[in-house]
């Protein structure tokens, strides 16, 4: 018999060696540590160097968590890589699948923003809930350093590069308990990385246009407001499915924006903090790398166990948002 459920079981994480502290962000624009820390929780964030690339830190993510679930990258038959941020507009997927020598892997890109990590997991289990994969590799990868504007105080501060990642195998049980996915067009505009360009003419009569993305634009009050009424509604609705309630998730686990949704979202929730993963302190805001990465330094450290339940959430761009509960392991 075909096993169609989902286990998760390996992660890894990579971020890059140099660290920018909020009192160094002040030479570079005015604010300080302690506006930062006491709006944000941020204390550092890394930040890549001009030798790295989203694909070497996502290879180093993957190389871990494919170690931690036992497996080879020859086993891995999907490279599912979340990200706004490639070296590659074409997609930087397959990269990766070159760099790992997973020969046998399909590989492409998924963009949904600072929810790319939990619209991946939910995309992952699909392709082995039918049947149609069994060892999916899914990466949360960004480098938003390239994408900020470094003299808008208002965004430099949050952001920072990392990459996690996750092995999902075929399992005889369903550890993937509940999901809901959500998005709203309608608020795009409170949060873009867009592209931007001019007309130009290129034969009589026939226009284009070129350009290049600009700088992340965000309103940051409205962000703030859409991830506190939005995050609690979603993970209610994913136990809803998942037939769980709050008191049995061991772990609160969301994509790591700022403390302070963190901590509304857990209050909103009736969440105790003990229960809240949080490493956006050392990170920042590293987009679709921030779930995979706090997952890994929490399974690192032991804090989470085999068996475990965790309400994953991811939120932002798009607007987009998502939860997802699982059990970790097998
Ligand atoms: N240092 C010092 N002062 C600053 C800074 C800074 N880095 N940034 C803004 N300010 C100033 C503003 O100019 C403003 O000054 P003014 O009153 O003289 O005009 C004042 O601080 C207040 O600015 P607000 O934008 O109103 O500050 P707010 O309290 O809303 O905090 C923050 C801003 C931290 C961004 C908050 O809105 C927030 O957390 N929003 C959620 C944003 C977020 O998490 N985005 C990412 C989620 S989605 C994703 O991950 C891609």
């Amino acid at each position: 018999m075909q096993n169609l459920g989902i286990a998760i079981t390996g992660s890894g994480s990579a971020a890059p060696e140099t660290s920018l502290h909020n009192e160094e962000l002040s030479q570079l624009v005015e604010t300080s540590d302690e506006w930062i820390s006491t709006r944000t929780g941020i204390r550092q964030r890394r930040l890549a160097l001009p030798t790295e690339s989203l694909s070497s830190l996502a290879a180093a993510a993957s190389r871990q968590a494919i170690a931690s679930a036992g497996i080879t990258a020859s086993d891995i038959d999907l490279i599912l890589l979340a990200t706004s941020t490639p070296d590659d507009l074409f997609g930087t997927a397959t990269k990766i699948q070159a760099d790992l020598g997973a020969t046998k892997a399909v590989a492409f890109d998924l963009t949904a923003a600072c929810s790319g990590f939990v619209f991946g997991l939910v995309t992952a289990a699909q392709f082995i809930r039918t049947g149609v994969y069994q060892n999916v590799l899914l990466i949360g990868a960004d480098i938003l350093s390239r994408w900020v504007d470094w003299q808008d105080r208002r965004t430099c501060v949050l952001f920072g590069d990392g990459a996690g990642a996750i092995v999902l195998q075929s399992n005889q049980s369903d550890r993937l308990l509940g999901f809901a996915l959500k998005s709203d067009g309608t608020q795009n505009h409170y949060l873009n990385l867009a592209y931007q360009g001019t007309a130009q003419e290129i034969l009589p009569n026939v226009k284009i246009t070129q350009g290049t993305y600009q700088p992340v634009t965000m309103n940051g009050k409205e962000v703030y407001r859409f991830a506190a009424q939005k995050v609690p509604e979603i993970i209610d609705k994913a136990l809803f499915e998942a037939q769980l309630t709050v008191d049995q998730i061991d772990w609160l686990l969301l994509h790591q924006a700022n403390q302070r949704i963190l901590d509304t979202v857990a209050q909103r929730l009736n969440i105790p903090s003990h229960k809240v993963i949080s490493n956006l302190a050392n990170y920042g805001n590293t987009s679709a790398a921030s779930i995979p990465l706090a997952l890994d330094e929490a399974v690192r450290e032991g804090k989470i166990k085999p068996n475990d339940i965790i309400a994953t959430s991811g939120f932002g761009a798009g607007l987009t948002w998502g939860a997802a509960i699982f059990q970790w392991g097998r």
